[in-house]
């Protein structure tokens, strides 16, 4: 075995791709989450709220491509060692990392099915708009809609708790697994140093 097979073999942190993948993920549902258009549907679609919500659906779109090619990359990438945890610690992890994946999907899927059916075109920045692939629906798409707003929210809670939990593990557990999602140019070192 030669040494860059060694190494890789007893990786102790994400790539730099998956890293990548995650921390801009991360930054764009928190833009996007701010940038939620609230109100009502003649308030969302008013030319007043525009860049708000050409920003928040252009954003959005960007973290639905950006989770597809993340899952697509895991495929094919080696991901870290995984810390010493206890059954119930990793069966809970697992289901938080599921959920987020599931939300990351649904959140985008929702939002563009809601538009759709409610009649309107996705509307991005540059005056780009997609216009609906599928017949109008309105009370149908103001359902979806809802859902979206409500998974939106959703997401922000359960993230939010994901990030509480990598904070624990670094200054309560003091394993390396905040670590691992982090380059090694950021100043932050596992806490038991091996
Ligand atoms: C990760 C991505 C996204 C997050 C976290 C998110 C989150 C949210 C939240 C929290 C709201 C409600 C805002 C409020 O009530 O103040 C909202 C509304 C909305 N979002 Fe998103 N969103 C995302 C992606 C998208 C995408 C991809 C689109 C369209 C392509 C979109 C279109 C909309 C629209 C049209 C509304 C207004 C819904 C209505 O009440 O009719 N969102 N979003
Ligand atoms: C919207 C925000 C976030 C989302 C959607 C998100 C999503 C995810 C997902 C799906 C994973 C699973 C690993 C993978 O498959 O790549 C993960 C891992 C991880 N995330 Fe996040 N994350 C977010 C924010 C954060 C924040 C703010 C922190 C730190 C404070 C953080 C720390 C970590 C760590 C340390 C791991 C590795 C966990 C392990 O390997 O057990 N994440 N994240």
């Amino acid at each position: 075995m030669n040494g860059i097979e060694l190494a890789d073999s007893s990786r102790t942190r994400y790539g730099a791709i998956a890293q990548t993948f995650h921390w801009a993920t991360a930054l764009l549902v928190l833009i996007a989450f701010i940038y939620g258009p609230g109100g009502s549907e003649e308030r969302v679609y008013s030319s007043a709220r525009d860049f708000d919500r050409q920003l928040h659906e252009s954003l959005g779109l960007c973290v639905f491509a950006l989770v597809a090619l993340r899952v697509l990359w895991q495929l094919v990438d080696k991901r870290p060692t995984p810390a010493p945890l206890s059954r119930w610690m990793r069966v809970g992890a697992s289901g938080v990392h599921g959920m987020l994946y599931l939300l990351l999907f649904a959140v985008p899927i929702t939002a563009i099915a809601g538009a759709w059916l409610e009649g309107h075109p996705l509307t991005l920045l540059f005056g780009l708009e997609i216009q609906p692939l599928v017949g109008a629906s309105h009370n149908a798409g103001k359902t979806v809609a809802s859902v979206h707003t409500w998974l939106g929210d959703t997401i922000l809670w359960v993230a939010g708790f994901h990030a509480l939990a990598g904070l624990y593990h670094h200054l309560a557990l003091k394993d390396g697994v905040l670590v691992s999602m982090l380059p090694r140019w950021f100043p932050l070192r596992r806490p038991r140093g091996d």
